[in-house]
């Protein structure tokens, strides 16, 4: 049942960065520094329609192929809500920067809807509806974008489905920098590129290097995160997607960065500092190594913001 005094909500949905290095597809966090606006006006045609997308480059307006539209419109059926809605997306991250933009827009459409129920449903149940507007944006339900967009914090999903199942990490204070490079890669495409197969020895590997992550967050242990933060998998086979890959990693570790590596499926690089001051080093350092290569590059330095996506 729908409140009957509220016509019109405003949600607010932050920007993310998946993967981490080690959790491909089951590890994410919410960042401080930017993110997508949507807001729902109550219609009684029973249409869901989207009235106007602000956003600098171009977006689907058809509801089934917009992730906002289409994670409400999810939700609707779910729910049995018939009376349909407008919808306006105000885009404050950037289409294919690896910042998580697809999954903001369905969390902020999914969380505004909330608002409007007498009873509002959990979060795990928001992390499901918006992850169908995940599904036609990249092709897989990964929750590693809409789980830390809803929740906060550093996020590990343990469950996509059936039910969702998504576990807030503790972590020690961290500075994320964030560098997106002038360069667009698609996360469908770059899902594409990835071989559907890993050996026995990386496996092996690779869940060493996750287990001492989640061991690091656990025990504030920042060495640890340093030694463990490590893509052994995944970086191989997107880092000819970003220009300057390598060099511009080298060039965040060198400044001092606990840890650098792409953010969600790039173009965008996500780097850790225990400080302000320190993270200022790094991204001047990143920003000048995509110079060194002609792409220029927007940053960001953001804490890890703890409460998610909410109605303003
Ligand atoms: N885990 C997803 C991927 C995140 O790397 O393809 C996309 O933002």
């Amino acid at each position: 049942m729908l409140k009957t005094n509220i016509k019109t909500v405003t949600a607010f949905a932050p920007a993310t960065s998946a993967n981490l290095g080690v959790g491909f597809d089951i590890m994410g966090l919410a960042l401080d520094a930017v993110g997508d606006k949507v807001t729902l006006t109550r219609r009684d045609d029973g249409q869901i329609v989207i009235d106007k997308i602000n956003s600098p480059t171009g977006l689907p307006l058809e509801p089934n192929k917009n992730t906002a539209s289409f994670a409400l419109t999810k939700m609707c059926e779910s729910l049995n809500i018939t009376c349909g809605f407008s919808i306006q997306i105000d885009k404050g991250i950037a289409m294919g920067s690896g910042m998580g933009g697809s999954a903001a827009s369905a969390a902020a459409a999914v969380v505004a809807m909330n608002a409007f129920l007498e009873t509002p449903v959990s979060k795990e149940k928001l992390v499901e509806y918006a992850l169908y507007g995940e599904e036609i944006a990249s092709g897989g339900k990964h929750a590693d974008n809409v789980a830390p967009c809803i929740f906060g914090g550093i996020t590990l999903i343990r469950s996509s489905q059936d039910p969702v199942e998504v576990i807030n990490l503790p972590h020690p204070d961290l500075e994320c920098v964030i560098i997106h490079p002038h360069l667009q890669v698609e996360t469908k495409s770059a899902r594409g590129i990835l071989k559907p197969e890993v050996s026995m020895k990386l496996y092996i590997e690779q869940s060493a290097q996750l287990a001492a992550t989640i061991a690091s967050l656990y025990r504030n242990d920042i060495e640890l995160l340093r030694r463990s933060m490590q893509d052994l998998i995944i970086e191989p086979q997107r880092a000819q997607l970003v220009t300057g890959y390598f060099d511009v990693k080298k060039a965040a570790l060198n400044a001092g960065a606990i840890t650098a590596t792409l953010s969600g499926s790039g173009p965008s690089l996500i780097a850790f500092a225990t400080n302000k001051d320190e993270a200022l080093k790094v991204r001047d350092a990143m920003v000048n190594a995509f110079s060194t290569h002609n792409i220029e590059a927007d940053s960001w330095i953001s804490p890890i913001n703890p409460n998610g996506a909410y109605c303003l």
